[in-house]
């Protein structure tokens, strides 16, 4: 019997591994990986670089895509301490993207009850020493392990760890998707270390942080959404609007499902109405990638 970790979990109650074949399909060699970067539209490309204290806070800068051809581009990833999402998979990709869909079917066919309605990928390319800091997705995810190893810690997605008031934030789009951490946390982790082959689920909505263990890696996340997620990220921007005009919201974990779609079906007008405006669609931009400069990334002087 196991404890819920994380409130409305959906059907996965713990972190798991699954195996999976797109390896063995040759989408991870150096050559398919530059290629990839070579082609890939520029504008669905995202470079962080992370930094962090001795108390495990963090801090994000933001590059650019720059001009360097996909196999440079790779050698400083691989040399550096960057983290390079490609986004939109299904359109960048779509060969893995077909491949990835196969093996989705196969983990969802695990848990009775899982029906995924909406799809999204990205790639993660990440240098050895590369790190994401505690966050959740407001989404289900499975990360599928392509190259290197990873150390992926699984929190629960409690009140303590997951306050509602954070995640209202996040999914009103008012926030990077960073939460407060406490180094207090790491007791409650489940510790779950990634192969080549292995593809890893946990509970829809538990914060997470990922370490990358000295390797260069690759691997590819697939969010997605169901009906009842769909409902609760809507749940969740009407309380954040509600929250921004002085009302004090209930739990949405204890709403049922009839008042979680009102709240669903009111966040669609709210959005179409542009009552939250995004407060993240303008960082700034502040390095570029360079495999010869410290951490792969080079300084962009404004
Ligand atoms: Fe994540």
């Amino acid at each position: 019997m196991t404890v819920a970790r994380t409130r409305y979990a959906g059907p996965v109650t713990e972190a798991r591994i699954h195996p999976h074949a797109l390896v063995a399909q040759g989408f991870a060699t150096d050559e398919a990986l530059a290629a990839v970067l070579d082609r890939y539209p520029v504008e669905l490309f995202d470079i962080n670089l992370y930094d962090y204290d001795a108390a495990g806070q963090v801090s994000l800068r933001t590059g650019v895509r720059g001009r360097l051809g996909g196999a440079e581009l790779l050698a400083a990833i691989q040399q550096g301490r960057l983290w390079v999402n490609l986004r939109e998979v299904e359109t960048g990709w779509p060969e893995l993207w077909a491949a990835a869909m196969a093996e989705f079917d196969g983990v969802q066919s695990r848990y009775p009850g899982l029906r995924a309605v909406r799809h999204a990928g990205q790639l993660i390319l990440s240098s050895p020493k590369a790190r994401v800091p505690y966050h959740f997705d407001a989404a289900g995810v499975v990360l599928f392990h392509l190259r290197g190893r990873k150390r992926v810690f699984v929190y629960p997605g409690d009140e303590t760890h997951l306050a509602e008031i954070d995640m209202e934030q996040v999914v009103a789009r008012q926030t990077t998707e960073e939460l407060p951490y406490d180094l207090a946390f790491e007791v409650d982790a489940q510790v779950m270390d990634l192969k080549p082959g292995e593809a890893l689920i946990w509970p829809l909505y538990a914060p997470h942080r990922v370490e990358n263990l000295d390797a260069f890696c690759v691997s590819l996340s697939v969010e997605f959404q169901t009906w009842p997620s769909r409902f609760r990220n809507g749940a969740l921007f009407t309380n954040a609007v509600l929250r921004g005009a002085g009302g004090r919201p209930r739990f949405t974990d204890r709403m049922s499902t009839p008042e979680l779609a009102a709240r669903w079906a009111a966040s669609l007008a709210l959005k179409r109405a542009g009552v939250m405006r995004s407060r993240i669609a303008g960082l700034p931009r502040d390095f570029e990638p360079d495999a010869a400069a410290a951490d792969g990334a080079r300084d962009l002087v404004a």
